[in-house]
């Protein structure tokens, strides 16, 4: 039968602190000036690149590595913490809706039948991420989802839309309005009426995440349900393009906007007997509107209405809370993950001045507000919440609300830092699990500047955290540290041809890359636990992120489970 219980490692001894570091949104790519990462002064991950070669490599962040469609595909923090934790790949959201739109199979499924009942009274509304980033949500996947919902009864259907300029480039919305609104007026030839009904920027509207500021949503919600907003339009494309000419304004922070008929009516608010799909696949910025639309009891904002709907997410966001309770196509199950694991092999017999104690297993996970289910949620396989309260605990750092992070490209690197020295100098932990998040939440904004003084806070941050350990390794608690990232964005800050020269727009200037990439990201292993003989394996070139759970269980002193990913490293005897 199945057993919790792993193997002892052969040769790797149990007992070290080891501390976890994940640098978000940090990969490797040629030197230049668009690599703000080769810009910026990076001291200490230079150092672990430089100091010791057989034990810094590159593993692949993105594509099929980490079970995205294709190697096109981009990193993004799901999937890379998702394989970082799992230590296997599974076919992730993205895939899974393309097979089931594919073969039909989610026209079948329980989730469309319960929206299907409301098609002959009510209206359809598709609320969701207009972009093809891969990341959140797809284009195709919103055409494909149209006309089979079309084909399937819908005769009503509202798109509420959330402009992108974060997965894909600032100003691309205004493409995909328009050929949504060219796809919908197909419809409406069909006999369907099809209308864009409401839209925001995705960071200033709905997709906010855990629970870092309600008002986003609430904006979202009042837009989308009870069809207000500060802007109106009589059509979308003409929303887009008036709201991106204020100063400053761009996809991403878009204002929220309702269209309105001749009468100056929204035209498509969500009332009782609707039906709402959200079309996001990616779980971590629909939770929350998936509580406003779910729960019957919900505290976070005034909803003023609760309309009575048939509410499905494209996926199950949260198999913990099952939320939202109706959904078009199953989660990944991602099970025995390696927290889980480790949480249950946990017992240690630990010497101490001369006293033996028995000691738990503590995992110790650091990170901000914005980062907060990166290091947990994802980590574990898309479940909230710990395995087990007595031996994880989860420190949030408050990240700053309400401003671009292009503003305070620091963050909060500094306190996770002192707060991870803290941490493994206490000795409570035996994994101190940290995600520095500048390199990702301020490659985001696209300016190049912030973005390399992000680049070195967290690089400084490495440094804060893991230099006591070494340089008091001996007296103090002879740890080990891995320093990795979750998917590459800041070292590519600018679109590029086939043949890699930046790209200009009409005005000459370089076309920024705000998104993810599909570089490589580093992972370094150290630290004066670590026995001599480790090193990376030679014949694993095409190792990825996925590998890297059986390389941590190794460094606690365990063997990992036989269908795990292999294992980086090996031990050669000296
Ligand atoms: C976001 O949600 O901020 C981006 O779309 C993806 O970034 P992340 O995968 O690093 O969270
Ligand atoms: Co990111």
């Amino acid at each position: 039968g199945f057993s919790w219980k792993l193997k002892d490692h052969p040769k790797l001894a149990k007992g070290k602190t080891v501390a976890v570091v994940v640098l978000d949104g940090w990969g490797e790519a040629n030197p230049n000036q668009y690599n703000c990462i080769h810009v910026a002064d990076t001291p200490t991950m230079d150092s672990l690149k430089k100091g010791a070669p057989e034990r810094w490599r590159l593993v692949k962040a993105h594509g099929t590595a980490v079970g995205l469609p294709s190697d096109d595909d981009m990193g993004n923090s799901e999937v890379g913490h998702n394989a970082l934790g799992a230590g296997r790949i599974y076919a992730q959201g993205a895939k899974l809706v393309d097979i089931a739109l594919e073969t039909g199979k989610i026209y079948e499924g329980e989730g469309f039948k319960y929206i299907k009942e409301s098609f002959v009274d009510g209206m359809l509304h598709l609320i969701g991420l207009l972009s093809d980033g891969g990341v959140h949500s797809r284009f195709d996947q919103l055409q494909l989802l149209l006309k089979g919902a079309s084909e399937h009864g819908a005769k009503r259907i509202r798109v509420h839309i959330l402009t992108d300029g974060r997965d894909v480039s600032d100003g691309s919305s205004v493409g995909f309005v328009e050929s949504l609104e060219n796809d919908l007026a197909k419809l409406c030839e069909k006999g369907i009426d099809a209308k864009i009904a409401s839209g925001g920027g995705r960071m200033y509207v709905t997709m906010d995440r855990y629970e870092n500021d309600w008002d986003v949503v609430k904006r979202g919600w009042d837009a989308q349900v009870l069809g207000e907003a500060p802007h109106k339009f009589k059509s979308a494309l003409e929303a887009v393009k008036k709201l991106r000419e204020s100063p400053g304004a761009n996809d991403q922070f878009l204002p929220p906007f309702v269209i309105v008929d001749d009468n100056g009516k929204a035209v498509g608010p969500i009332v009782d007997g609707d039906a709402v799909v959200t079309f996001n696949f990616r779980a971590d910025r629909m939770v929350m509107l998936a509580k406003a639309l779910d729960y019957e009891k919900f505290d976070k904002f005034d909803r003023v209405r609760f309309p009575k709907i048939r509410y499905t997410g494209m996926l199950q966001y949260d198999g913990e809370l099952k939320l939202p309770s109706h959904y078009l196509v199953s989660p990944p199950e991602i099970e025995r993950t390696s927290g889980e694991y480790l949480v249950h092999n946990g017992i240690r017999t630990f010497a101490c001045r001369q006293v033996v104690r028995r000691y738990c297993l503590f995992l110790l996970l650091l990170f901000e507000t914005v980062k907060f289910g990166h290091v947990t949620f994802f980590w574990n396989g898309n479940r909230s919440g710990c395995f087990n309260p007595d031996m994880e605990e989860y420190v949030e750092i408050p990240s700053d609300i309400g401003i671009s992070f292009n503003a305070k490209p620091k963050m909060k690197a500094l306190e996770i830092a002192e707060k991870a020295r803290g941490a493994i100098l206490s000795r409570k932990f035996d994994q101190v699990r940290v995600n520095l998040p500048n390199g990702d939440m301020v490659g985001h904004t696209g300016d190049v500047q912030a973005t390399i003084v992000a680049c070195k806070a967290a690089d400084e941050a490495v440094k804060v955290s893991l230099l006591r350990m070494i340089l008091d390794a001996i007296e103090q608690v002879g740890g080990i540290y891995v320093v990795t990232a979750d998917h590459g964005n800041a070292e590519v800050m600018v679109k590029r041809n086939k043949k890699g020269e930046p790209l200009l727009d009409k005005d000459g200037n370089v076309q920024i890359l705000t998104s993810h990439t599909l570089q490589p990201v580093p992972i370094a292993i150290g630290g004066p636990g670590l026995a001599p003989g480790v090193r990376f394996c030679q014949d694993l070139p095409g190792a990825g992120l996925a590998n890297v759970a059986a390389t941590v269980m190794n460094l606690h002193g365990f063997e990992a489970p036989s269908d795990y990913e292999p294992t980086l490293i090996e031990v050669y005897d000296e």
